[in-house]
């Protein structure tokens, strides 16, 4: 069911004083191309969804944050002023992005809020970048006077990953959670920061994500690998080629000429990133002559990639791409990070509702659950609601 406004409020009125605040909203993302290419420097080609965080905010006249999260039923209290912060995680995200905010000089002071959300968790579609933005945006318009500029804003719920919560994160979740425009994609060049939009509305096609609803686990070891196989890989490049800085720049020759210096999970993984490079740029080409096929083929072949050379997939997933194939969809692929959660469909609109019956069918009778069938809609990036 779709969040709504009066969800948090009456939550809000109802574990503090009976007074209102302010409210704000920040969305999930989807991925349609360009997967684990955002910490190598890489391209990206996200857009926001209508799914998301909302949060009432009301300066309490302390030093504290009282917090309430609605989904878990759960109140946290932390003062700014504390180094060590926190221990519910999902109250460290809140703490890390009050703290990173003040490190950018914005005079944050206590609040009460209460926060709820709509993205389904561990489903690769981003519903921590959501509450890292959802605050980042608010805290900067409550203490900030909107001062601090938006992929800053990004950058502190990144920080808030790595330093509070652990995971190494690139910065393609939180800047199109900040950033998303309603029906648009959006292409963000990770090394320098720019982006365009591409208005999304492809005739005769949808884009659909079916959850497997295995969760994932980024934080710890297995995100945090994938990124160091990258910079090895990039590192022993570097140190032939010094003109290539990260793997954005490589080559699969360059990638051969040092494959004696590395393991071979390395170069395996540092092969995956540099085809993804390429295959950004061909669905954008793609996508401006209006060619959904080819875009398809290159979701294809990066799910091959993230399953066979990135090894972030399962078996939930690949059998979902293997039944999306059967049923003639025009790309499939794992979305996000990996390690459970989506894959994203892109289909014809002929084929899309027997491709998601079949979808259903097949996985339940596989799996013994349903997956979970979301039909995607490109919404706003954060923003304030009330
Ligand atoms: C997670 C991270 C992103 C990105 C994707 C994979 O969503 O938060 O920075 O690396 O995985 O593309």
């Amino acid at each position: 069911m779709k969040l709504t406004i009066e969800d948090v409020r009456t939550r809000f009125i109802k574990h503090f004083d009976g007074s209102t605040g302010s409210v704000y909203a920040a969305p999930g993302r989807i991925n349609l191309i360009g997967e684990h290419t955002d910490y190598n420097d890489g391209f990206v080609f996200p857009g926001a969804v209508e799914q998301g965080m909302i949060a009432e905010i009301k300066p309490n006249g302390t030093r504290k944050v009282r917090a309430y999260s609605i989904d878990m039923k759960d109140l946290t209290e932390f003062s700014l002023d504390d180094e060590k912060g926190p221990s519910a995680s999902w109250a460290r995200y809140i703490f890390g992005v009050c703290r990173e905010m003040m490190a950018l000089g914005v005079p944050v002071q206590g609040f009460n809020t209460a926060f709820a959300g709509d993205v389904p968790l561990g489903a690769g579609m981003s519903s921590s970048a959501a509450l890292e933005s959802v605050y980042a945006y608010a805290l900067n318009d409550l203490w900030g006077e909107n001062k601090i500029e938006k992929m800053e804003l990004a950058r502190v719920g990144q920080r808030t990953e790595h330093k509070y919560i652990g995971c190494n994160c690139g910065i393609m979740d939180q800047a199109i959670s900040i950033l998303g425009k309603k029906g648009s994609l959006m292409r963000l060049d990770c090394r320098s920061g720019e982006y365009n939009y591409f208005p999304w509305n492809p005739q005769g096609y949808k884009l659909v994500l079916v959850n497997s609803c295995v969760k994932h686990e980024l934080v710890g070891s297995p995100y945090n690998d994938r990124r160091k196989s990258c910079e090895n890989a990039a590192a022993a490049i570097n140190k032939k080629f010094p003109e290539v800085k990260s793997l954005r720049d490589a080559t699969y020759e360059q990638l051969d000429a040092v494959r004696g210096d590395i393991s071979e999970e390395d170069a395996l993984r540092a092969h995956y990133v540099i085809g993804e490079r390429d295959r950004v740029l061909t669905v954008c080409e793609a996508l401006e002559k209006g060619d959904y096929e080819t875009v398809g083929q290159m979701m294809y072949q990066t799910h091959e990639g993230l399953s066979k050379e990135y090894e972030v997939s399962c078996e939930e997933l690949d059998f979902l791409n293997e039944i999306a194939k059967e049923e003639g969809v025009t790309g499939s692929r794992i979305m996000g990070g990996g390690f459970g959660g989506c894959t994203i469909n892109l289909v014809s609109e002929e084929l899309y509702a027997n491709f998601v019956k079949v979808a259903v069918e097949k996985f339940k009778a596989k799996f013994g659950k349903k997956p979970v069938i979301i039909d995607v809609v490109i919404g706003d990036g954060a923003r304030k609601l009330l």
